[in-house]
């Protein structure tokens, strides 16, 4: 496989070549001592995001929200949180990233509103209101519910309202319900929104579950748990939803916010898409009229970390990618195991490395830098509503470590966290690293430097070499005539590999442990485990 872009280093949209890094703001930094993070946090640690040498930050929701499910329940698309802080604080945070290089891309959650918001306050309020159709309403079935549509976060998908007699449809928590995106009333309020914050500046969008927007209107039964064609890692959620996943007419949705998009100068939609690949590289659009990245999320739901797994998912996912179309890679997110606890602390810096070499736009999550574990937080005291289902993610969610006294720097000492602080902040925590230059911190900026300096990890092409050694994943970037060679061994063993194929040897850039550095042979040369390097090679 050698897949090779259409363009030119110069000529590359930004996010393209951007690091999109992913702050909950919950978590980040709490900036006036409540126990929960805001966002005069983020703009007191801007220097921080810059000195990662990121390009982008995400922000999880921050928009007005009773919180059922902390944020994705808006009640109000176009105002702040007060929890968060207010538009003057916006307007700060996103001078102040503008000013360092910084895009600010903000979480659009079209799917459903908060309970709160006033269009489903007038929806509820009768039958023959103007906005009842702006949700999902249903009569009751013959034994109760309208069907067998199940939440994504446990029980049934509806809930009756009973001064109207009807159910409404939520497929997250009875705090927000459905929009009904067949409702052209509905797309066009949505697409104000968008609007309303590309207006002042906003650099994209990250696009809630977009894959869910549309439901069949047959309101079918799902198929019975173990009916479903879908097996493993195709079946993310534990269960096939056909009445609510990828329905055809979804991509004319797609395609329309595109449009929105492209109204202004150099925005981007990043879609929230849990399918198989065959399905997901759709959402490019056709001719590349849809989003400019549907997440892929491969190396989340991967079975097994190995070199042979990880290979075949690039592969496949490279050659289902439609022309001209460009590919992203995530580990990890507010909704996942952490990757450090996933793979394991020995083998998360090569999985960093990874993330920051192949080619793609990658998109890294606040606190996998440090190399933060999931934190062990007991489902007695879980808060995520996805509780129901036994699998909460608030473990994902704990506050950012800055540094190691009381409060871990994200709030001060007297206030307690919305979450507790993972106890690992004693000895992983941005302080001590920033004084240690083999931290995991350092060699995350390393390779976002390295990214920045060397056009053959973004735009460059990439191909495997075969390093006869099941452990072992190699590739080639390759831009111009030079050629970056990445090795990385995720087994338990240390591995003698030859990759003389290539070279003779070359001149290490980066090594996952930070001390290994200088000229490489390629012959007989030994990886131990969980180690990776990134090597220029000189011909
Ligand atoms: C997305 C969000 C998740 C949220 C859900 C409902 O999957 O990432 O956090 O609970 O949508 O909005």
């Amino acid at each position: 496989m050698r897949v090779t872009a259409e363009h030119d280093s110069g000529s590359a949209p930004w996010w393209q070549t951007a690091v999109v890094y992913q702050i909950y703001p919950r978590s980040f930094a709490d900036g006036n001592d409540d126990g929960v993070g805001d966002l005069r946090g983020i703009v007191d640690r801007l220097e921080y995001v810059e000195r990662l040498g990121v390009d982008a930050i995400w922000l999880s929701p921050i928009f007005r929200s009773p919180m059922a499910d902390f944020g994705y329940d808006v009640a109000d698309y176009e105002g702040i949180d007060p929890l968060f802080g207010d538009l003057t604080d916006f307007e700060e945070l996103l001078a102040g990233a503008h000013a360092k290089g910084i895009r600010v891309l903000l979480d659009l959650v079209p799917n459903h509103t908060s309970d709160e918001h006033p269009w489903f306050v007038e929806s509820k309020s009768s039958r023959e209101g103007p906005k009842r159709d702006w949700y999902i309403w249903r009569d009751p079935g013959p034994d109760g519910l309208p069907n067998n549509w199940e939440s994504f976060f446990g029980g049934p998908a509806w809930e009756l309202d009973e001064t109207t007699g009807q159910y409404y449809l939520h497929l997250f928590h009875r705090k927000q319900p459905d929009l009904n995106w067949r409702n052209p009333q509905v797309r066009a309020a949505m697409y104000e929104v968008m609007r309303y914050w590309l207006d002042r500046g906003v650099d994209g969008f990250r696009i809630d579950v977009l894959w869910l927007l549309l439901k069949d209107e047959t309101f079918a039964d799902d198929p019975g748990p173990g009916q479903s064609p879908l097996t493993g890692p195709e079946l993310v959620y534990g269960r096939f939803r056909p009445g609510c996943e990828d329905r055809p007419g979804i991509q004319e949705i797609v395609a329309e916010m595109r449009r929105v998009a492209d109204g202004y100068d150099e925005r981007v939609l990043i879609g929230e898409i849990y399918l198989p690949v065959d399905r997901l590289v759709r959402y490019y659009g056709k001719e590349l009229t849809g989003i400019h990245l549907p997440f892929n999320f491969g190396l989340v739901t991967l079975p097994t970390w190995s070199a042979t797994a990880i290979r075949d998912l690039v592969e496949a996912y490279e050659a289902a990618l439609p022309a001209g179309a460009w590919p992203n890679w995530v580990l990890g997110n507010h909704d996942q195991p952490r990757i450090t606890t996933r793979v394991g602390q020995e083998r998360s810096r090569a999985a960093q490395m990874l993330l920051l070499t192949l080619r793609g736009t990658p998109t890294c999550y606040y606190g996998d830098e440090l190399g933060m574990p999931h934190s062990d937080i007991p489902d007695e005291v879980a808060l995520d509503p996805q509780i129901e289902t036994g699998r909460s993610r608030d473990g994902a969610r704990t506050p950012m470590q800055w540094y190691a006294g009381a409060g871990a720097g994200f709030t001060s000492a007297s206030s307690t966290p919305w979450l507790p602080v993972d106890p690992s902040y004693a000895t992983i925590n941005v302080a001590a690293q920033e004084t240690d230059p083999r931290s995991s911190l350092a060699f995350f900026r390393r390779l976002t430097h390295l990214r920045r300096e060397r056009a053959e990890l973004t735009v460059g092409s990439i191909s495997f070499v075969d390093s006869h050694h099941e452990d072992v994943l190699s590739y080639l970037r390759e831009w111009e005539g030079s050629r970056i060679l990445v090795v990385l061994n995720f087994g338990e063993q240390t591995a003698t590999v030859d990759l003389t194929e290539v070279s003779t040897g070359g001149l290490i850039l980066c090594a996952t442990d930070m001390t290994r550095e200088g000229l490489v042979e390629l012959a007989g040369m030994a990886i131990q485990p969980g180690q990776g390097l990134v090597i220029d090679i000189r011909d």
